[in-house]
């Protein structure tokens, strides 16, 4: 993949240091604004997380402020986007009636330089990897801190899993003797038991070797061929293009 910089019409002069929340705003609203085309987009998945709100708010601007997008249908990859969708009294659809996508926005985990993603931080992954699998293009959307050479430079909780309940013992072993690491059920907070996703299963966070080389797209399959796995975090071949939002307050897009 190859990697291209622009820079923003905002006013950060480039040497200043944006904040996340700043670098998470420009990498939503530069994919809107390439993505989105205006009597040419006429449904958009949208993804779930922080960043995806400020994508999700210049929609919004696009359709109340400037008298665009009014017909766009927006469908939600998790019980969190279909809130923002309807939050900001966008055209909220689904999968039964829309199940081609002109393109999906997401967040994302961790992006190596092959444009592998790992996602779920927020739990939400089966969802966003069908609606992703349903777009003609998926773009991710990020800021700084999720781009790697490889992965697990930054993302040190590992790789989330969705698994069926009665199941997450049997595959955190198979997952740790197939692939080393250590896969750990996700809690609540305060230890109030295990978090339980928007389709009732659970979630294994799998700290894989960081050092070790790893073929994603061969572990993606041999994960999901366990018995009980729903889904795996690894979105491997479906990205398109990633925006990045960068500390200096440019965008760095990666195709
Ligand atoms: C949720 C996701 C999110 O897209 C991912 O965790 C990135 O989140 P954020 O935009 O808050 O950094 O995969 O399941």
């Amino acid at each position: 993949s190859s990697i291209g910089t622009f820079s923003t019409s905002s006013t950060v002069k480039m040497s200043e240091t944006i904040s996340l929340d700043q670098a998470k705003k420009l990498a939503a609203r530069a994919a809107v604004e390439e993505w989105i085309i205006e009597g040419e987009t006429k449904i958009v998945g949208i993804g779930s997380g922080s960043t995806i709100v400020y994508a999700v708010e210049r929609l919004a601007e696009r359709v109340w402020k400037d008298g665009e997008l009014s017909d766009l249908i927006c469908v939600p990859t998790s019980f969190q986007a279909r809130s923002l969708i309807l939050d900001h009294n966008l055209n909220l659809g689904d999968l039964d009636r829309y199940p081609i996508l002109d393109v999906a926005i997401d967040g994302a985990d961790e992006v190596d330089s092959r444009m592998v993603c790992i996602k779920g931080g927020g739990g939400c992954l089966m969802q966003e990897k069908i609606v992703a699998a349903c777009a003609k293009r998926f773009v991710v959307v990020a800021d700084y801190t999720k781009k790697s050479l490889r992965l697990g430079e930054q993302w040190c909780k590992g790789v989330p899993i969705e698994v069926a309940p009665i199941a997450h013992v049997p595959i955190k072993l198979k997952i740790e003797a197939m692939f080393g690491g250590e896969a750990h059920l996700r809690m609540a907070k305060a230890k109030a038991g295990p978090i339980v996703t928007d389709n009732g299963n659970f979630l294994l966070d799998w700290k894989f070797v960081a050092k070790r080389e790893y073929d994603w797209d061969e572990v993606n399959h041999a994960i999901k061929m366990i018995p009980g796995v729903m889904e795996t975090g690894l979105f491997v071949g479906m990205a398109h293009k990633c925006y990045f939002g960068m500390a200096d307050g440019n965008v760095k897009a990666q195709v």
